[in-house]
């Protein structure tokens, strides 16, 4: 990785840890629920949604100030579906962050319900921002369509669904375009709302962080099966415990490490149709697919 995007990622970074835990914190609520809260999102992370969505909104000329709020909106819901995701009725995983996943400290319940607040208190982010109220508008539409029912949520079900089945490879694609792909790609076109990208760019955006968010899960689906415990801050092995439909299971690992690469070249081939300063974009798509954690 490159110095440059180091410094970017770490300045975005640190921009988005003090407005999340910023914000909750001056909250009022009772205290169990504000300390679940804040320890998943105090546990860290990539921040990767936020950072393509500062990067994209900086590329179209708007401020990192501009778009922090959004930016930390969709870092909640995406939190609140990693609470979600471990919790035992669904992938039963213990760590997280490279710390016990919420309910093995907090209890099933208020992990449930960390992660419910964070969802709901997301759309609040984004409403009190410093955006226009047209470019609210549409964010808390994109943003809502992405992590429901027709988004994360509907792939999250197809995940469960697809258990203990041989699924197709377009079936795979459903899930990882859903569970993963809506909030990557969100992330993308709201950085792009925030910056007044045109419709056709907005177009080559979407279709951009549409391969990238295969790739993503692709990579977090190879880091599975041969990523290092300590680097990846959860357990590997989970999705071969639960059975689950992966790329690598499906063509081999091999076979997974080709798709991504193919995935990584289609989504640079429509950011290059894009007609702006895309440089941090490109670097941003490159760490995701060489990232070992
Ligand atoms: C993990 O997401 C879950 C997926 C959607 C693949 P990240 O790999 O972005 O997790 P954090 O936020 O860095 O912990
Ligand atoms: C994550 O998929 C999808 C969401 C949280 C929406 P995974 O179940 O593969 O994510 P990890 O591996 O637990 O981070
Ligand atoms: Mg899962
Ligand atoms: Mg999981
Ligand atoms: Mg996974």
């Amino acid at each position: 990785m490159t110095s440059d995007l180091t410094t970017y990622m770490k300045e975005c970074k640190k921009l988005i840890d003090g407005e999340l835990n910023g914000f909750i914190s001056q909250l009022e609520m009772p205290s169990e629920l504000k300390e679940a809260m804040l320890y998943s999102v105090d546990a860290g992370g990539k921040r990767i949604r936020p950072i393509l969505m500062l990067a994209t909104a900086e590329a179209f000329g708007a401020s990192k100030e501009k778009a922090f709020h959004a930016a930390s909106a969709v870092e909640m819901i995406h939190t609140y579906s990693l609470i979600h995701d471990d919790l035992p009725a669904m992938d039963d995983d213990d760590l997280r962050r490279g710390k016990p996943t919420n309910h093995k400290v907090f209890g099933e319940a208020i992990a449930i319900l960390a992660g419910d607040a964070l969802l709901t208190q997301s759309f609040e982010v984004i409403s009190d921002s410093l955006l226009r109220d047209d470019q609210k508008v549409k964010l808390i539409t994109l943003m809502a369509r992405a992590a429901g029912p027709s988004g994360m949520v509907g792939g999250q079900i197809a995940d469960l669904s697809g258990e203990e089945q041989e699924l197709t490879l377009e079936e795979l694609e459903y899930i990882h375009h859903h569970k993963t792909g809506k909030l990557l790609v969100y992330s993308i076109l709201a950085g792009a709302v925030i910056g007044d990208a045109t419709d056709e760019q907005m177009s080559h955006l979407k279709q951009f962080g549409e391969h990238l968010g295969l790739a993503f899960q692709i990579s977090d689906d190879i880091l599975d099966v041969e990523g290092d415990q300590e680097k990846i801050g959860k357990l590997p092995g989970s999705d071969e415990t639960n059975k689950k439909s992966t790329y690598p299971k499906l063509l081999t690992l091999e076979g997974a490490k080709n798709k991504l690469a193919s995935h990584y070249d289609e989504a640079l081939l429509h950011l290059a149709q894009v007609g702006v300063g895309t440089d941090r974009l490109r670097s941003l798509a490159k760490f995701i697919i060489e990232r070992d954690h």
